[in-house]
């Protein structure tokens, strides 16, 4: 059985990568259940309903968020209803939406959980605690659980590998938007990489336009950001796993861009 993960899908430049090459992938990797990290989907910053829906008609199953997740305010109206929508788990208690989802694919039930690191972001509540408080309530239903943790340290991101490794599925690394090379299935069974990398501009800077953010360090004047729009590229991972025990077998990097295709390792 495989999970196929993409990473952050930034603005139409990246919807439209994922919209070009998302056939294909499932071709090539069969995966029982896709997922999207599509916080910064609405050109940047935020998802609208259109693009959530827009991810699940392209064969999508759960589309997770981040620090982004607010900010587009229509999703206020639609999150509580968005069923296969996982924004970050550790937001206070009566935040709208949910942090953790079940899938299903022939009988098999999959737990998808989006956490949100605290290091150089908002101090929410602790993500590692909320994992113990997740992974208990996912546990009774099934043993394959996924993890998108949405977070800027690396050190973060490393660490909660370690704190799930045999518990979980996969702990995989979003936000930071290059795409890092250390992925491997820790000792106890669960696959990891610190960040997945983006889906969006290639040539911009983390997606947004190189002239902008040169002007930015530049000058230090306030500088609008716009999501670039020259050449694309995808970013992603695929773990095979074992159904029943839940434990990772391997994870392999993809990439697709004028450089790089497809499959990494
Ligand atoms: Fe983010």
């Amino acid at each position: 059985m495989r999970i196929l993960f993409i990473g952050d899908v930034v603005g139409s430049n990246g919807r439209d990568m994922v919209k070009t090459h998302l056939q294909s992938l499932k071709r090539n990797f069969s995966p029982s259940v896709t997922i999207i990290n599509g916080e910064n989907a609405a050109h940047g910053k935020g998802i609208t309903e259109k693009i959530y829906r827009e991810f699940l008609e392209l064969g999508a199953q759960a589309v997770t968020l981040g620090n982004h997740a607010w900010d587009k305010k229509e999703i206020f109206e639609f999150i509580d209803n968005a069923k296969y929508l996982v924004r970050p788990a550790n937001y206070p208690e009566g935040t709208p939406g949910n942090g953790l989802v079940f899938l299903n694919f022939n009988d098999v039930e999959i737990a998808v959980i989006n956490l949100q690191g605290r290091t150089f972001l908002p101090a929410i509540d602790c993500p590692f605690k909320k994992a113990d408080e997740l992974i208990k309530i996912a546990k009774k239903r099934t043993n394959i659980i996924f993890v998108d943790f949405h977070a800027e340290a690396t050190s973060e991101k490393i660490a909660m590998g370690w704190y799930l490794d045999g518990r979980v599925t996969a702990v995989v690394g979003t936000h930071t938007h290059v795409q890092t090379a250390d992925e491997r299935v820790l000792p106890e069974g669960t696959a990891f990489i610190t960040d997945v990398g983006m889906t969006g501009p290639y040539d911009g800077v983390l997606g947004v336009t190189k002239e902008a953010v040169l002007k930015k360090f530049l000058t230090n004047l306030p500088v609008r950001f716009e999501v670039d729009e020259g050449r694309g590229q995808l970013s992603g991972v695929i773990i095979e796993l074992d159904k029943n025990s839940g434990r990772a077998k391997s994870i392999k990097r993809i990439q697709i861009n004028d450089d790089h295709q497809a499959l990494l390792s």
